[in-house]
C-alpha cells in the first residue's frame, strides 16, 4: 500500500516506517519536527535503503495538506502526529485540544476530498481512564481521563467513530498504546525526549548514562505486589509491527475496530529497575517519593483481540525492551545531534 504517516519522525512513527516498508509498503513522512528531527528520517532510511519522500509541514495547515493529498494517491493513513506530554497538557490544554484535534480534522478531510478513507489512529491506553479490572480488553468502559492529553484521544476515536458512521466506506484501526519502551536493535534511533523525561524508561537510561543523578519512584504504597506502579511494558519494535498487521484488517474492509497492543504482563516499577541492572550491568540509584497527581496503580491489557483477529502478538520481553533501551542512549547520550 501507498501510506502517509504522519508524526513520522517521532519515536513510534520512526520504527513503523522501518517495519512498513520491509512489508513492501511505500511510505511517505509528514512531520512538523516540533517534537523530532529530520536525523531520525535520514537514519531509517539508512536502516531500510530506501529515500522517504518527507514533508516538513503541519498537520494544521489545510492548503499544503490538500496539495500533499491531491499529489499522491495514498492508499491509507497512519496518523501518529500529536502532542503527547501528560503533565503539559494540563497547562496547556488549548494547545493540546487545538494541535490534536484541529489537526485531525484538517488531516480527515485533505484524506476523504482525495478518497482516502483507511485511517490508522495511534490511541492509548488513556481512554480506559482508572480501570475496574485488569487485565483490560477493548470492551472495558472508555473512562474518565484525568488529563486533557487522554481526552483529545478519547474525542478522536469518537470522531473516527462518527465518520464511519456517516460514512461506512471509511476503516478506521484505533490501536490503544499500553507503555512503548526500547529502541531499534540497531541503536540507530529511540526516543529522543526534550528536556527531563517524564516517562520511566528515559529517566532510567539518562540516570544510566550520567546525566540525571538519581530515579524518583513515584510512590510505594499502590495496591502491587513491592507497592510501586505496574504497567504493560511493549517494545517500540513490536509496536510498530502491529501497524503493519493493522493494515491487514483495512484490507479487509474492518469498518471500525479497536485493538490494545500490549504484552499481556505487568511490571513494577521496581522490577524495571533490577530487570535494567542486571541486562546492562549498571546500577540504577533511586530514592521513593509521593506519588505522582493523576497515576495509576496498576494497568495492563489483554492483547488477545490482535491475536486472534490481526494474528498479532509481541515478541520482544523486558530484558530487550532493556537491553535495546541502553543500547539507543549510550550511543546516542545526547539523542538526534
Ligand atoms: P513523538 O512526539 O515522538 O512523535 C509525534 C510526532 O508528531 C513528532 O515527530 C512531532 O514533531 C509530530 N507532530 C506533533 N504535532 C504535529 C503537527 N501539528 N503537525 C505535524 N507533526 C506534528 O511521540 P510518539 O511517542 O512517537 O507518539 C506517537 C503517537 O502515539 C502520539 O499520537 C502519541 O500520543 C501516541 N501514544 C504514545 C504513547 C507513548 O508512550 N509514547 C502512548 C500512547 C499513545
Ligand atoms: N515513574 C516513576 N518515576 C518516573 C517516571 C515514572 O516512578 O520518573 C512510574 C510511574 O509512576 C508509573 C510508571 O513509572 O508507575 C510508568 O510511568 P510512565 O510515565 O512511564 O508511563 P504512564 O503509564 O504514566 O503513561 C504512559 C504515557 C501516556 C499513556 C500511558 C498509557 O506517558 O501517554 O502510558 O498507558 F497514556
Amino acid at each position: 500500500m501507498n501510506i502517509i504517516v504522519t508524526g513520522g519522525a517521532g519515536y513510534i512513527g520512526s520504527h513503523t516506517i522501518i517495519e512498513l516498508i520491509k512489508n513492501g509498503h511505500s511510505v511517505s513522512v509528514i512531520d512538523n519536527l516540533s517534537n523530532s528531527s529530520p536525523v531520525a528520517i535520514k537514519r531509517v532510511e539508512s536502516i531500510t535503503g530506501c529515500s522517504i519522500p518527507f514533508y516538513k509541514t503541519d498537520i494544521r495547515n489545510r492548503e499544503s495538506l490538500e496539495s500533499i493529498c491531491s499529489k499522491n494517491r495514498f492508499d491509507a493513513c497512519i496518523h501518529f502526529a500529536g502532542l503527547k506530554a501528560v503533565g503539559e497538557s494540563v497547562a496547556r490544554p488549548w494547545e493540546y485540544y487545538e494541535n490534536n484535534i484541529n489537526g485531525t480534522l484538517v488531516l480527515l478531510d485533505a484524506l476523504r476530498k482525495n478518497d482516502c478513507k483507511n485511517f490508522i489512529f495511534s490511541s492509548s491506553a488513556t481512554v480506559y481512564g482508572t480501570p475496574e479490572s485488569v487485565p483490560i480488553t477493548e470492551s472495558s468502559p472508555k473512562g474518565t481521563c484525568t488529563n486533557p492529553y487522554g481526552w483529545t484521544k478519547w474525542m478522536i476515536e469518537q470522531i473516527l467513530t462518527d465518520m464511519h458512521t456517516a460514512d461506512p466506506s471509511w476503516n478506521v484501526v484505533l490501536l490503544r498504546y499500553f507503555n512503548p519502551i526500547g529502541a531499534h536493535p540497531s541503536g540507530l534511533i529511540g526516543e529522543n525526549p526534550n528536556g527531563i523525561p517524564n516517562n520511566l524508561m528515559p529517566y532510567i537510561t539518562q540516570v544510566a548514562v550520567g546525566k540525571l543523578e538519581k530515579l524518583h519512584v513515584f510512590g510505594n504504597d499502590y495496591d502491587t505486589p513491592d507497592g510501586t506502579g505496574v504497567r504493560d511494558y511493549i517494545h517500540v519494535v513490536d509496536l510498530a509491527r502491529g501497524h503493519v498487521n493493522a493494515l491487514k484488517a483495512i484490507e479487509n474492509n474492518c469498518g471500525v475496530e479497536t485493538y490494545n497492543l500490549g504484552t499481556g504482563k505487568g511490571y513494577s516499577v521496581m522490577e524495571i529497575i533490577t530487570a535494567f541492572e542486571e541486562t546492562n550491568g549498571i546500577k540504577i540509584p533511586y530514592v521513593i517519593d509521593p506519588r505522582r497527581p493523576g497515576d495509576i496503580g496498576t494497568c495492563y491489557s489483554s492483547p488477545s483481540k490482535a491475536l486472534a483477529e490481526l494474528g498479532w502478538k509481541a515478541e520482544y520481553g523486558i530484558r530487550e525492551m532493556c537491553r535495546d533501551s541502553w543500547n539507543w542512549q549510550k550511543n546516542n547520550p545526547d539523542g538526534y545531534v
